[in-house]
């Protein structure tokens, strides 16, 4: 049975190649020649004819296994090709455990300025940062907190050797960036802010604020009343609600303090609101004529608000966290679960 012979003969001429080791691109060429579509196997394939009919179903048989025991030779010798040249170079133990890397996270202050920044880009305000080592002028003249001012006192200060402090809050940047630029100004600027206090649950000597800033002609409170609304309803939740309560800053006439209902307990009263519904969030009022006078603003024309917040605050209020000491310890089962 010449035909059957063929076969073997095939297979025995794959094998004897086989043996030389061919390389790479010699078996390529070897699986085309035998398997490929004009191939030795597919032309012997079309002598079917020639078979007795009894026999054709067991040539059929015949050439299938060949063109299996074929393909499945030459694939285990290109992956033995692959192995080798890989191995060669860097010795893969693939069998090896692999190397976990731990997943970070944002910081959850990040995040709250984030989110912060994200909301009031929305209504149309930027970001300016400053510095944090600033003037005495920028820091309390420039706002109307004269040396003797019992307001100085408000804040403890840390002062640097050069004359300098630590700015005890970001204000300081509201007059760089009006000495910087003219009206109309819609900023917002985030930043770390030092005080001299002693450390415990409720104060640390370094802590962050953004300061808001909006100037032009006609600016009134009722703009940042519904301003302010909007943003505690977007970070709070729409069922939140948001009460101005008079105060006093040097920097802003009239000024105010401004509550949201506590979302911890609903309004209902809780540890964290201490018993009141309210939790107090910020200072705001509208920018002051002596501040303007200090950095050289017609007072006359333009008038604005401003407001500042504590990022740690608004953090610790949203998610309960009762201890301002865990934002700086950085432990990991803290800071995993935001
Ligand atoms: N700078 C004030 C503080 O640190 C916050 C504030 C900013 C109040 C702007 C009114 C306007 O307490």
């Amino acid at each position: 049975m010449p035909l059957f012979q063929e076969l073997e003969n095939i297979r025995a001429a794959f094998l004897d190649e086989l043996k030389k080791k061919p390389a790479l691109s010699d078996l390529e060429t070897l699986k085309v020649k035998l398997l490929g579509r004009k191939g030795r196997l597919n032309d012997v394939f079309k002598n079917i004819r020639l078979v007795a009919d009894d026999n054709k179903k067991q040539f059929g048989h015949a050439i299938n296994e060949l063109k299996q025991e074929i393909h499945d030779k030459i694939e285990a010798e290109l992956s033995e090709h692959s192995y080798n040249s890989q191995s060669s170079k860097s010795k893969i133990d693939l069998t090896l455990p692999e190397i976990t890397i731990p997943k970070g996270s944002i910081h959850p202050l990040s995040q709250t300025l984030d989110e912060i920044v994200s909301i009031f880009h929305r209504l149309g305000f930027d970001v300016t940062e400053g510095p944090e080592v600033e003037t005495e002028w920028n820091n309390f003249d420039a706002l109307n907190i004269a040396k003797d001012h019992p307001a100085r006192d408000m804040q403890d200060t840390f002062f640097l050797k050069n004359g300098h402090v630590l700015r005890t809050h970001t204000s300081p940047t509201q007059i760089r960036l009006m000495q910087s630029e003219k009206p109309p100004i819609r900023s917002i600027m985030p930043g770390r802010v030092y005080r001299n206090e002693s450390i415990n649950s409720r104060s640390y000597c370094l802590f962050h604020q953004v300061e808001g800033l909006y100037i032009d002609e006609n600016v009134t409170f009722s703009e940042l009343k519904a301003t302010l609304d909007l943003f505690f309803r977007e970070y709070y939740g729409s069922d939140v609600k948001v009460r101005f309560r008079p105060s006093y800053f040097p920097f802003t006439e009239p000024s105010s303090e401004v509550d949201v209902s506590c979302n911890l307990c609903g309004g209902k009263g809780c540890r964290v609101c201490k018993y009141t519904g309210w939790l107090e969030t910020l200072g705001c009022g509208m920018v002051d004529p002596k501040v303007f006078q200090s950095v050289d603003y017609d007072a006359e024309k333009y008038t604005g608000y401003a407001f500042g917040m504590g990022i740690e605050r608004m953090t610790m209020l949203k998610y309960g966290i009762n201890d301002l000491r865990l934002f700086y310890e950085n432990d990991h089962r803290f800071l995993e679960q935001f």
